[in-house]
């Protein structure tokens, strides 16, 4: 982390509103930040529903652009601040050993870490061995950071996020995007706190499940669970739908759409 001084030297150069809007180049030619590359174009705002802004970038399966490597599938977006960081190595051999899980709901996965393709690959082996497994998806190299700025990973506590070590908290998201390239969920998780892959694939069936058969999903909901009629749909118009509708009140009705 960086020190308290430190810290009070940056404060005092922006406000967190400033920080997120108005990056100026000056700022980053300080010591803390000379490393990385400037970026100079506004941040966009993500929402969920936004389209995922696309980048060109180098992974370890070679250059992509990122909308083309989504083509029509669903897609997965994990980030992590730096290699050889020990909670995310343990996640992507934890997301390595998923692989069938993702593919046969049609997600792709993709890495990215900010360091670059020389340590990524270092990195890999380590992780195959600790996790024994065989990480087969793409991690890109964000040394820059430009993909992380693109989609405001940064943690908030400093402008910098570099701690005395290097590495640059946090970056730890999770973006879920469906075949339109819309973002449908987020997940951002500080550097102490591992991801729980039940809980990512989870929430994809969710997604799919509710695109597919116009439902929503209750709390802890798993793939053949009661689902929830949403308040769009009409009682009488869910039981055309879907025959068996259980109405607990009038807002929070029941039915059952199968596996
Ligand atoms: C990790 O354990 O993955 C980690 C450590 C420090 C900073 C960020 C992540």
């Amino acid at each position: 982390m960086l020190s308290a001084a430190s810290r009070n030297v940056l404060r005092s150069v922006t406000t967190p509103l400033q920080q997120t809007r108005s990056l100026r180049p000056q700022y980053f030619n300080t010591p803390f930040r000379r490393h990385y590359a400037i970026p100079t174009t506004e941040q966009p705002r993500l929402r969920l529903g936004s389209i995922a802004p696309n980048f060109q970038a180098k992974t370890t399966h070679g250059d992509i652009d990122f909308h083309d490597f989504i083509g029509e599938n669903w897609a997965i977006l994990f980030s992590h601040p730096a290699d050889f960081t020990p909670v995310c190595t343990t996640e992507l051999g934890a997301f390595a050993k998923m692989k069938d899980e993702f593919e046969r709901r049609g997600v792709k996965m993709i890495g990215l870490s900010a360091n670059d393709l020389g340590s990524h690959d270092r990195w890999i082996r380590d992780i195959n061995e600790i996790s024994k497994t065989n990480l087969q998806f793409p991690i890109i190299a964000d040394a820059d950071r430009k993909i992380a700025y693109l989609y405001d990973m940064l943690d908030a506590q400093d402008l910098t996020n570099i701690d005395q070590k290097g590495i640059a908290f946090t970056i730890r998201a999770v973006f879920i995007i469906d075949p339109s390239k819309k973002i449908r969920l987020t997940m951002l998780y500080p550097a102490s706190v591992g991801r729980n892959t039940s809980e990512v694939l989870r929430v994809i069936d969710s997604l799919q499940t509710g695109d597919k058969k116009g439902v929503t999903t209750p709390i802890n909901w798993q793939v053949g669970e009661d689902v929830i009629v949403p308040p769009t749909v009409s009682t009488e118009d869910a039981k055309k739908k879907f025959k068996d509708v259980r109405e607990v009140k009038p807002y929070l009705r029941f039915t059952n759409v199968g596996k």
